[in-house]
């Protein structure tokens, strides 16, 4: 039985108006990079997407994951898509690209990564999530749900295919270290370390099996750049049916629109707003961050779609509570805790700020 390796590897390479949204330019080099890939054969398919500024490849293939051949293919597609953003004087053009030395591998270089290897069932739906405006911990809670919480994936109790829990992988994005929690029986553990979303990050969840069923991109810009360089603005790889949630189940957690870290500078919390492609661009204070859900059906590889999941009016709830949300943060302007506490902000641009007061702190009476 071949394996299929899904890669999704996107970056930040321009935004069109400032942070706001992709050029379609962009978006067209990119397919015009990958179609040549897939002509050569090294991508089985492949898709190109955006949510707001950033690029996202998705793509299909027999590599495996970490594979240098994709890597240089994805690195090499932001690079040819930069030269576009230069060219239009995009803004912020290369951003996400942190080095000029490629050395095979992605992780580490500015881009965010999501990949999994599988043999494809027969019906093979994946959910493909991409946030604009947010960090990596963002998936953390409707993972959390999707895979662990019976109030919100009724299979967990009533699907013998899914009733014997899940597998959890964290990382410890401070100290580079992993930690699996055996899922429900270990549930207050693994909420002990997911709740703090800035350090601890979801990587990725197995069937007790050991079938891969969801892996996210855990890169965090600030760490890897030691400065503000941008948002993560992650991805996530999400398979559905049978032994996994239901798409209605893996949807199901955006109903609530959890506060996440982003918005404007990177340096505020806001709400996640479950949106469909046409509205993946922040325009006001660039939030509410952003969040599109594309989902697939996978034949012999290819893949068939996208639809766009969050096109339902079933989430204009959720959209609305966005707003009043947001506008309620809002207006504690630069107050915690719609802005961030001081040691998120230590990668921002505040720093530079509160060097200059240096000399004038005296001792307290
Ligand atoms: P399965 O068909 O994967 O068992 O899921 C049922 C379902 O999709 C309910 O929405
Ligand atoms: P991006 O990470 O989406 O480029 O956003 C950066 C920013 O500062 C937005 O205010
Ligand atoms: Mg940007
Ligand atoms: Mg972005």
């Amino acid at each position: 039985m071949k394996e299929l390796t899904i890669s999704v590897i996107k970056a930040d390479i321009g935004g069109y108006v400032g942070h706001s949204a992709s050029h379609p330019a962009l978006i067209q080099r990119a397919q015009e990079a990958l179609q040549g890939a897939k002509d050569r054969g090294t991508l089985v398919d492949f898709h190109v997407s955006y949510c707001g500024d950033d690029l996202n490849l998705i793509m299909t293939h027999r590599l495996g994951t970490d594979n240098a051949e994709i890597h240089q293919l994805a690195w090499d597609t932001f690079e040819a898509c930069t030269e576009v953003a230069r060219s239009l004087h995009l803004y912020g053009a290369g951003q996400d690209l942190l080095s000029d030395a490629f050395s095979g591998n992605v992780r580490g270089m500015g881009p965010g990564v999501a990949e999994m290897t599988f043999v494809e069932r027969p019906s093979e739906p994946v959910v493909i999530f991409m946030a604009d405006k947010t960090a990596a911990g963002a998936w953390n809670m409707p993972l959390y749900r999707m895979f662990v919480d019976p109030f919100n994936t009724a299979g967990l109790v009533i699907s013998p295919s899914l009733h014997d829990g899940f597998n959890i992988e964290v990382y410890d994005v401070k100290s580079a270290k992993a930690i699996v929690f055996n899922c429900p029986a270990e549930v207050y553990d693994l909420l002990a370390l997911i709740g703090a979303t800035a350090r601890y990050v979801v990587k990725a969840v197995y069937t007790k099996k050991g079938e891969i069923a969801a892996v996210s991109s855990t890169e965090r810009l600030s760490l890897i750049a030691g400065k503000y360089v941008g948002k993560d603005d992650p991805v996530c790889i999400v398979r559905s049916q049978n032994q996994f949630p239901a798409i209605g189940e893996i949807l199901e957690p955006f109903t609530m629109p959890h506060v996440v870290e982003g918005c404007m500078r990177g340096s505020f919390f806001a709400p996640l707003m479950p949106v469909p492609l046409r509205f993946a661009q922040t325009s006001r204070f660039d939030g509410p961050p952003r969040v599109v859900a594309l989902g697939f059906q996978i034949a012999d590889g290819h893949l068939v779609g996208p639809r766009d999941l969050f096109d339902d009016p079933g989430f204009d709830q959720a959209r609305q509570q966005c707003n009043a949300l947001m506008d309620h943060l809002r207006r504690h302007g630069p107050f915690e805790p719609h802005r961030l506490p001081m040691d998120e902000m230590e990668y921002t641009t505040l720093p530079q700020v509160l060097e200059k007061l240096q000399g004038r702190w005296v001792d307290m009476k």
